[in-house]
């Protein structure tokens, strides 16, 4: 079997962390460079990762995220924030991002006119721009879990959670909000039978 899907099998949703086991700094840290180096929509990376070392922040986080022992036992906690001020049409940030790409200037203008259209409908409405920006974080968590997978490090990703208790606890700034969370750590319990519907049930070639 490929390493890739070695790792997409020993990934679960880990529930239950061993809290005397914490991942080696060097090992987090790639972690979170596989969330830096992951693919997000025209580049625009609108993530902005906190990780929750500190025990009482855990502990005031864990009753709005269903009371869930992830929060509080996990090794690391990594909270997938995005800015979402930054991304609308008329940002300098938004410029930035085309001109780093080192292109011609009629070009950056080109796709700041493609981009504009494509974000415009959204930014009228902050759930979808909220959206959309999730969206990306959901990329960069996914790559996370299946390359700590590769180190053998377990992971839960967590959507169970009161999204404005929990921007309000953080005390995010105007703009910012909560996309998703992840923990990292170690297992305690054996992993469960992975279900999954089979590729008849879920592709179709037309
Ligand atoms: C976006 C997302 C959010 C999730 N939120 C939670 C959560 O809040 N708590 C939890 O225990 N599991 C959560 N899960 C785990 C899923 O329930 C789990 O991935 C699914 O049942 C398949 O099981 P497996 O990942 O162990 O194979 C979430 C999964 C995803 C992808």
């Amino acid at each position: 079997m490929s390493k890739f899907l070695e790792a997409m099998k020993f990934r679960h949703a880990c529930k239950r962390f061993d809290t005397t086991k914490a991942i080696p700094n060097e090992q987090f840290d790639t972690i979170l460079e596989v969330c830096r180096t992951s693919p997000s929509s025209f580049g625009m990376e609108p993530w902005r990762l906190i990780v929750v070392r500190s025990e009482k922040l855990r502990k005031a986080l864990k009753s709005s995220c269903w009371n869930q022992n992830q929060i509080t036992e996990a090794s690391e906690l990594v909270i997938f924030t995005t800015d979402n001020d930054i991304v609308r049409s008329d940002s300098p940030y938004v410029r930035k991002m085309f001109e780093r790409r080192e292109m011609p200037a009629e070009m950056v203008e080109k796709y700041l006119e493609v981009y504009g259209a494509f974000i415009k409908p959204l930014e009228e409405d902050e759930v979808l721009l909220e959206n959309w920006t999730a969206k990306q974080c959901y990329i960069a968590m996914a790559n996370a879990m299946t390359y700590a997978a590769t180190l053998e490090i377990d992971s839960c990703p967590i959507e169970g959670f009161d999204k404005e208790e929990i921007e309000a606890i953080l005390d995010l700034e105007y703009g910012h909000s909560v996309a998703v969370i992840c923990a990292f750590g170690y297992r305690v319990n054996p992993q469960s039978t992975q279900m999954r519907l089979p590729l008849t049930t879920i592709v179709e070639y037309k």
